[in-house]
């Protein structure tokens, strides 16, 4: 089966993206060979343990990812845009999921897009819970626009061990959509590893566009593989030629 199964009528389409995505515009993956967790340890940067035992270590990672996101050399590639010309098209029958703390999405002219592991470019306090948008770095002396409490900020960014955000919703759009894209994830975190049973067991097709074969490839329909550069722009172009939708 193709992604033809999506017809005119039926065009509920989730699309979940990963690291892959954001790799060709000069962002790290976490699980490749040069990945993020291949130079920092993730208990170490990515914990509410690790933030608790040395806070200062946590804020210099993201605060370094944080300055890297805000470099011009830093842009949304060309599945970011595809993407966005098909979130533009489809409005309201596609829900975009990221796992990515980016913005490039946002920049691709997608929107609204659901980050289910938060937002490197939003301040969590934990004084007031209120989450805002923070591009400096972060540190003991950064106050809550909200509470005006001063060095009680942490990053916006779900870490291991924490409930990932949104998730009835993705849960529910899972339940209903006739397909399921991955993109440029691995299938090796949980519980976003789990969507493409979810949305099987919906009766969706499920696609898998990434470079090589996920944890998770066997359950998808079908898979294609190649950069997500070429490949998303590809697909996108399809779905708005057989959905007749202008993109
Ligand atoms: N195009 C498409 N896919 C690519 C490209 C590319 N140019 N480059 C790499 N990939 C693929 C890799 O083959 C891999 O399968 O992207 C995937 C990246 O996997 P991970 O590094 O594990 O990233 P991700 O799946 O997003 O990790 C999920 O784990 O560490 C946590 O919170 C973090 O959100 C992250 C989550
Ligand atoms: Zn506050």
């Amino acid at each position: 089966m193709t992604s033809s199964s999506v017809t005119s009528s039926s065009k509920r389409i989730v699309v979940l993206t990963g690291a892959g995505i954001s790799k060709e515009s000069g962002l790290d993956t976490f699980r490749d060979a040069d990945g993020i967790w291949s130079q920092v340890s993730l208990e170490e940067v990515a914990t509410p343990e690790g933030f608790r035992r040395d806070p200062v270590k946590v804020q210099a990672f993201y605060n370094a990812r944080r300055r890297q996101l805000q470099d011009q050399a830093v842009k949304p590639n060309l599945a970011h845009r595809a993407l966005g010309r098909l979130h533009r098209a489809l409005g309201e029958e596609m829900l975009l999921v990221t796992q990515n703390i980016d913005d490039l999405h946002e920049r691709g002219g997608a929107g609204p897009v659901l980050h289910m592991h938060g937002e490197l470019l939003r301040a969590r306090c934990l004084a007031c819970r209120a989450d805002s948008v923070w591009t400096a770095d972060i540190d003991s002396a950064s106050r809550c626009s909200r509470c005006s409490s001063t060095g009680q900020l942490r990053p916006h960014v779900v870490w291991f061990g924490e409930m990932p955000l949104e998730m009835e919703r993705i849960y529910g759009a899972l339940a209903d959509c006739d397909l399921f894209v991955s993109i440029g994830t691995s299938g090796n975190v949980y519980p976003a590893a789990g969507f493409v049973a979810e949305a099987r067991e919906a009766g969706a097709h499920t696609l898998e566009l990434n470079l090589e074969p996920s944890e998770g490839a066997t359950l998808f329909a079908e898979k294609r593989y190649g950069p997500a550069s070429e490949l998303v722009p590809l697909w996108v172009e399809e779905v708005l030629a057989e959905t007749g939708v202008a993109g």
